[in-house]
């Protein structure tokens, strides 16, 4: 029992005494193992966020459907008969193209310096403006400064006896065989190199 001095008031002492009272709490400081965890634990937290942000980033549509870098659905009717002038898509930037060879969407950027190639009518092919390559209703090249054919988007058709086809990996055209086009979609997020 802590006996009072001169100076010392009770109020003091009773502190004194309950401090003397209270077990030292000892707080101890995590080990280096430990440690170790925490940080790989917060490594493999990280690793795995990363991972689902990337499956949801690619997942998600980049582009709207009917916006350039997307997919756009026409109706049949877009589709020009066989060996007649192109149908220009100027919200798609291409051109809906039925070659002698088969159905095409032709993009309407040029190969050389990137001009915009028309179609001429009179001479039946396309025709640059900048320079002067001229390219086949299918694409392919047919003189001028352009380094190849016109570059393609993928197409896919859909016919009413319920089958469908879509442009190969070539980006060659999609022969109708006497099928009857019931639905059209080319996507201009899949450009595929002229020859
Ligand atoms: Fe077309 Fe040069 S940009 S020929």
């Amino acid at each position: 029992m802590a006996s009072i001095t001169a100076g010392e008031s009770k109020a003091q002492v009773a502190a004194q005494s309950r401090a003397a009272a209270q077990p030292e709490v000892q707080v101890a400081a995590p080990n280096r193992r430990e440690f170790l965890y925490y940080i790989w634990g917060a490594s493999i937290a990280l690793l795995l966020g990363q991972s689902t942000a990337g499956l949801i980033w690619f997942a998600l549509p980049r582009f709207a459907e009917g916006t350039f870098g997307g997919v756009f659905s026409l109706a049949p009717d877009r589709l020009p008969l066989p060996a007649t002038a192109p149908a220009n898509v100027p919200e798609g930037r291409f051109h809906l193209a039925s070659a002698p060879q088969g159905v095409l969407a032709l993009y309407g950027v040029c190969t050389h310096l990137g001009c915009l190639p028309k179609w001429s009518e009179t001479n039946f092919r396309f025709e640059c403006p900048c320079h002067g390559s001229k390219f086949e209703l299918n694409g392919a090249y047919i003189e001028g400064p352009a380094p190849r054919g016109m570059d393609r988007f993928r197409v896919t058709l859909e016919f009413a006896d319920g089958t469908q086809a879509t442009t190969d990996a070539a980006g060659g055209p999609i022969p109708l065989d006497g099928r009857l086009v019931t639905a059209i979609r080319v996507d201009t997020g899949d450009l595929i190199r002229g020859t």
